[in-house]
C-alpha cells in the first residue's frame, strides 16, 4: 500500500525526471533526483546491486520534510534512481525519516532501520520532534513500514537518556545471525552517546550497552553512528555537532571523527586507543559505511557542511551530493582511506608528466572538471622547497588552491575563488605527516567537488565548488624547485 505522501512524492519525481540536465549534475558522485538531499541512508549491497538511500526533500533545495531518496548501482560510480522509498506518512514519523541503514534479510527481503520523527508541544509550551526508531521491509522498491514500529522508543533509553534526540540506527548482522544496531542519543550532560542494541529477529530490540560517550570533549551531540571491525582492530564513526576547534585536528562546528580501540561483546565496553578526524575538508558530514560482498568496508559521507549550506546561484534544481565512496583501511593505528577501485575503469585518456618545478607552469594535456591525477613532490637531493601550490578548475577569475608548505607540514585547501557569493568557510588546513618534502595527492575532481587523498589516503580533505565548467585549467608553482610527477585520467562516466 502506497500512502498519498508517497504517491505524491513519487509523481512529483516522474514530473521532474531528467529535467535537471546530466552536465548540470556532478558526474560520478550521487546529487539528489530532484531538490535538497543531506545524509547518504541503508548504504549495502542487495540482489546484486549497491543500494544508496538518502535523506530527501524533493520539493525544495533545502532541508524540509524528510524523505527517503534510492538509487542503485554496480559500480558504486554510475547510480540509476529508484522511486523515493520512505515518506513521512504515519503518526510516528509525521514529522521526518530521519537517517537509518539497510540489510538483506534471510528470505530475500530488505529491512530499512531508520528514525521516525514526530512533533510534541513539551510541558513548557515549546515544540520539539520525538525521536524514535523505526523498520520497513521492501523489495529493493517497495517499502512497507512495520506495524509494530516504532521499535525503540523513550522506555529503551538508558537513565538520563534525551527521547528528542535519539536517532540515526546503524544496523548489522553479527557471526551469529542475530542483529544489533548503535544509536545516537545525547545523555543527561547534554553531549551524545552511542548506545547498543540487540536483536534475535531484526524486528525486538534490546539495549545491550553505552559503548562510548562525549562527555562533552568532542562536541555535543554525537551524529550518525557506525561500529565495525577491521583490520583487527573495533572502528566507531561518528559526526559531531558544535564542536570547537581543537589545533588542526578538529574545526569548528560539524565534525567527523573516528574511534579506534578494542570492544568486549560480553561486557558491551568499548576501550578507545586512538581518534582522530575522518575528513579534514569543508564539505564532508555524516558517514556511512558497507560491507562489500568482497569484504571491502567502504564509506560515503554527505559531501557538504550544515554551516555552509548556502543555495548556490547557478544551480537552483538540486542541492546536496555524497562522496566518492572510499575503501577503508588501518594502518599504524590510523584510518586509511582511498577511493573505491571501480574508479579505475572510468579512467580515460592518461597523460603522464616527470619534470623539474622551479616557478609557475602548466603542462601540456593536464586540465579538466572531470578527472583523477596524481601529483607527486619530491624535493631534488635534500633541498627542501619553501611552499608548493596546485591550482586546479583555474579559468580566468576562478581557481581552487592547495598549498603544502614542507617546514610546517601544513596543507591548506582554499576555494576563496571557486564561485561562492557567501561569507562561509572557505579555506581549511591540516597537518600532514612529515616526510621531508616529499608528498603524494592524489586529486579526484568532478563537476561540483574536489576530494584529495594525501599521502596514499592517509589524510582527505573534501570540498564542493561552483567554478563554471569552463575554468578548467591546473597549474603548478613553487617557490624553490622539486620533482613534480603528475599522472593524470580524464574520467569517462
Ligand atoms: C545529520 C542529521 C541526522 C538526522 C538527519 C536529518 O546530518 O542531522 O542526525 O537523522 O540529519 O535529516
Amino acid at each position: 500500500m502506497i500512502s498519498e505522501k508517497l504517491k505524491k512524492a513519487r509523481e512529483y519525481e516522474e514530473k521532474y525526471a531528467g529535467y535537471i540536465p546530466e552536465e548540470e549534475r556532478p558526474a560520478y558522485h550521487l546529487s539528489p533526483m530532484i531538490g535538497w538531499m543531506n545524509d547518504p541512508n541503508g548504504f549495502s549491497y542487495y540482489q546484486g546491486k549497491y543500494h544508496l538511500f538518502y535523506q530527501y526533500n524533493p520539493y525544495d533545495i533545502k532541508w524540509g520534510p524528510m524523505h527517503w531518496g534510492h538509487a542503485v548501482s554496480e559500480d558504486l560510480l554510475h547510480w540509476e534512481y529508484l522511486p523515493c522509498a520512505l515518506a513521512p506518512d504515519t503518526q510516528y514519523d509525521g514529522a521526518g525519516c530521519f537517517s537509518g541503514s539497510a540489510l538483506e534479510l534471510e528470505d530475500g527481503r530488505q529491512l530499512l532501520m531508520y528514525t521516525g520523527v514526530r512533533e510534541e508541544v513539551k510541558e513548557n509550551g515549546v515544540r520539539d520532534t520525538l525521536q524514535t526508531q523505526c523498520m520497513a521491509v521492501g523489495d529493493g522498491l517497495n517499502y512497507e513500514k512495520y506495524e509494530g514500529n516504532p521499535v525503540l522508543t523513550e522506555e529503551n533509553l538508558p537513565q538520563g537518556g534525551s527521547r528528542y534526540d535519539f536517532r540515526d540506527p546503524k544496523i548489522w548482522r553479527e557471526k551469529d545471525g542475530s542483529f544489533a544496531a548503535i544509536v545516537a542519543n545525547r545523555s543527561d550532560d547534554e553531549s551524545g552517546s552511542l548506545l547498543l542494541y540487540r536483536s534475535e529477529d531484526g524486528f525486538q530490540w534490546k539495549l545491550a550497552s553505552m559503548v562510548d560517550r562525549c562527555y562533552n570533549e568532542f562536541g555535543k551531540m554525537w551524529e550518525c553512528p557506525d561500529m565495525f571491525e577491521l583490520d583487527g582492530k573495533t572502528l566507531i564513526l561518528t559526526s559531531p555537532q558544535d564542536m570547537c576547534r581543537s589545533g588542526l585536528e578538529f574545526h569548528n562546528g560539524n565534525n567527523t571523527m573516528y574511534l579506534m580501540g578494542t570492544f568486549d561483546p560480553k561486557s558491551g565496553e568499548f576501550v578507545r586507543e586512538s581518534l582522530g578526524s575522518i575528513d579534514y575538508g569543508i564539505d564532508f558530514y555524516a558517514t556511512q559505511t558497507m560491507l562489500a560482498p568482497d569484504g571491502r568496508r567502504i564509506m560515503v559521507a554527505w559531501m557538504q557542511n550544515w554551516d555552509a549550506c548556502v543555495t548556490p546561484v547557478n544551480n537552483p534544481r538540486w542541492f546536496g551530493q555524497i562522496t566518492v565512496p572510499r575503501e577503508l583501511r588501518v594502518k599504524d593505528g590510523r584510518l586509511i582511506q582511498n577511493p573505491v577501485r571501480e574508479i579505475e575503469k572510468l579512467r580515460g585518456r592518461r597523460v603522464h608528466h616527470n619534470i623539474v618545478l622551479c616557478n609557475e607552469t602548466t603542462l601540456q594535456g593536464v586540465y579538466g572538471r572531470v578527472m583523477d591525477m596524481t601529483v607527486t613532490i619530491t624535493p631534488v637531493k635534500g633541498d627542501v622547497y619553501e611552499r608548493f601550490r596546485l591550482k586546479l578548475a583555474q579559468g580566468s577569475r576562478h581557481y581552487t588552491v592547495i598549498t603544502y608548505k614542507p617546514l610546517t607540514s601544513v596543507l591548506k585547501l582554499d576555494r576563496s575563488n571557486s564561485g561562492s557569493c557567501r561569507d562561509v568557510v572557505h579555506e581549511r588546513s591540516l597537518v600532514v605527516r612529515r616526510q621531508e618534502g616529499k608528498i603524494r595527492l592524489r586529486v579526484l575532481m568532478d563537476r561540483y567537488s574536489i576530494e584529495v587523498f594525501v599521502n596514499d589516503g592517509e589524510q582527505a580533505v573534501s570540498a564542493t565548488i561552483y567554478t563554471p565548467q569552463t575554468a578548467n585549467g591546473v597549474s603548478f608553482e613553487i617557490v624553490g624547485q622539486a620533482m613534480l610527477e603528475v599522472d593524470k585520467y580524464d574520467l569517462c562516466v
